[in-house]
């Protein structure tokens, strides 16, 4: 049986979370639907978690190459448990019938079981979203709830241990929950905090309190006090080393007689798992694209000179950045997204336009510009059309899983963040510094789960039976046969 996961959607009633929970439903009962091409019946695809290596998912997937681990495997995005919140009101099914984003017919088929789940209530500071968003956020905390910063946090908790006492979330061994932040982009928040006990201070110790801290934040801290993942699809700067201090398995556990009997915080849940904080902002579709091509222009030893790169789009994301200031955080990490490879000589220019009549359908124009033999240039112009929700719900999929198994392994706070750089257009935490080429990242992944998870580096390995050595490596970890270290030395002994 595969391990069960839960999926918590800050954002639940936007394009991605409706996107999320219909594929959800679609592949739950097994649903298949008319479209311009024909039928369509449910499935997976872009989750590379959930399909194989070989057959006709793709070939590229991961589950089976997975399955015969000491672990248990993947998790079954079908049988994860999915919620969230929201500031709308909207009904989900409605939501989704709003966004225009998949066929009719199936939004026909899924949208009034989805209008029947419920979405919590919101933490909400209007100062942090565009004036776009105001008017729609009604279903927000109030009252005692949203006095202080330590009401809105402790509100945000008890919704956590809701959704897994009602879900049988619960316990050390399994029931991993990873909270992703696919709620509008907010402005940079200026409250900054060197240790994560100065941060829980801040939210803690004092009832009247100014500092700017944003509602992601509040949601990242809440995560971990109740040891979820946390991933910050946005592009806002959640991220920080006071909040990678709180998400250590170290911090957490040793905290209780300190800092939480102090301050009075109620005690962690799990707080020797490990959970992991993941971001910056999804990777999806033009920037991943940009981060092969360059490393492919890069491989064949021309030098790059220009990326020039228009998108537009129309949906509420996008509408949201229609503000400068979420527009400004947004536009950090879409410029930034090659800094590791110190190419000054790279003039990489992005341009963003609303353009509501195309909706989800984002279309983007990328022209890269080289330098060939003797100087001659080398010029190569693409262009993709996609839902952006279809490009993105994959990646929210993919990182719950990919958490669940690493807590379940034990992988540290490093190695899953350089496993999952790949999703995120700016690695950061654990992943600073990780080389931003997308098979490059792919190859950390690998790395990852070959040498901490057991897992086959091919479908050819596998069937020569090479890689089942890491299976009983780790499991002569796990048994006390070798230390950690004899393993990794074992390891680079193979590599040698
Ligand atoms: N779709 C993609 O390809 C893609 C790629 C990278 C990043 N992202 C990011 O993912 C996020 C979601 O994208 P989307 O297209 O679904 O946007 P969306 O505007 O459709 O949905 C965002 C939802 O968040 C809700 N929200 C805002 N503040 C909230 C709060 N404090 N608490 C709870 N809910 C709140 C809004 O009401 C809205 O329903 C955005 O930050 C976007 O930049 C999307």
């Amino acid at each position: 049986m595969s391990p069960k996961i839960g999926i918590l959607v800050v954002g639940l009633g936007g394009n991605n979370g409706v996107t999320l929970l219909a594929g959800h439903v679609a592949n739950d009962l097994s649903l298949s639907w008319e479209t311009q091409n024909g039928p369509m019946s449910a499935n997976w695809y872009g989750c590379i978690t959930q399909i194989d290596s070989k057959g006709d998912h793709g070939g590229c997937g991961f589950r089976d190459r997975l399955s015969g681990g000491s672990y248990g495997g993947l998790a079954s995005a079908t049988e994860a448990v999915i919620g969230g919140w929201d500031v709308r009101p909207t009904p989900l099914g409605d939501a989704l019938y709003e966004s225009r984003v998949l066929e009719y017919d199936l939004v026909r088929k899924v949208r009034d079981g989805m209008n029947g789940i419920k979405v919590m209530k919101g933490v909400y500071d209007p100062s942090f979203v565009g004036e776009s968003q105001h008017a729609t956020a009604t279903h927000v905390v109030r009252g005692d709830d949203d006095l202080t910063l330590r009401s809105r946090v402790e509100r945000l908790r008890k919704d956590i241990r809701r959704f897994r006492s009602e879900n049988g979330l619960l316990g050390e061994d399994g029931g991993h929950v990873t909270v992703i932040w696919s709620a509008s982009v907010e402005r940079p928040s200026s409250a900054s905090y060197s240790t994560a006990d100065e941060l829980l201070g801040a939210i803690y110790g004092a009832d009247e309190n100014d500092d700017d801290v944003s509602p992601s934040v509040l949601y990242a801290v809440a995560s971990a006090l109740e040891g979820c993942s946390f991933v910050n699809g946005g592009s806002q700067n959640t991220l920080s080393p006071a909040l990678s201090e709180l998400y250590g398995v170290e911090y957490r556990s040793s905290i209780s007689g300190g800092i939480l009997g102090k301050l009075g915080i109620g005690g962690l849940y799990c707080p020797d798992r490990p959970a992991y904080l993941l971001g910056t902002d999804f990777k999806a579709g033009q920037t991943k694209f940009k981060t092969a091509a360059v490393e492919y222009i890069r491989a064949l030893g021309l030098l790059p000179m220009v990326v020039a790169s228009s998108n537009h789009l129309g949906n509420n994301d996008m509408l949201n950045l229609t503000t400068k200031k979420t527009l400004d955080a947004k536009m950090r990490v879409k410029s930034n997204i090659f800094g590791p490879w110190d190419e000054p000589q790279l003039d990489h220019q992005v341009r963003v336009m609303y353009t509501p009549y195309i909706g989800d359908e984002k279309r983007d124009v990328v022209e890269y510009t080289s330098l060939g033999f003797l100087g001659c240039q080398h010029t190569m112009l693409t262009y993709t059309r996609c839902m952006d929700s279809v490009l993105c719900v994959p990646l929210m999929v993919d990182v719950a899983v990919w958490c669940d198994l690493f807590s379940r392994v034990d992988v540290s706070t490093k190695d899953a963040a350089r496993a999952t750089a790949y999703l995120f257009k700016v690695p950061e935490g654990g992943a600073a510094g990780v080389d931003p080429g997308f098979h490059r990242q792919m190859g950390e992944l690998e790395d990852v789960l070959n040498t901490r998870c057991g897992g086959t580096t091919s479908s050819t390995a596998r069937e020569e039976g090479r890689h089942l050595t890491w299976d009983v490596v780790e499991k002569a970890v796990g048994d006390g046969v070798l230390t950690r270290e004899q393993a990794d030395a074992l390891r680079g002994l193979a590599k040698e």
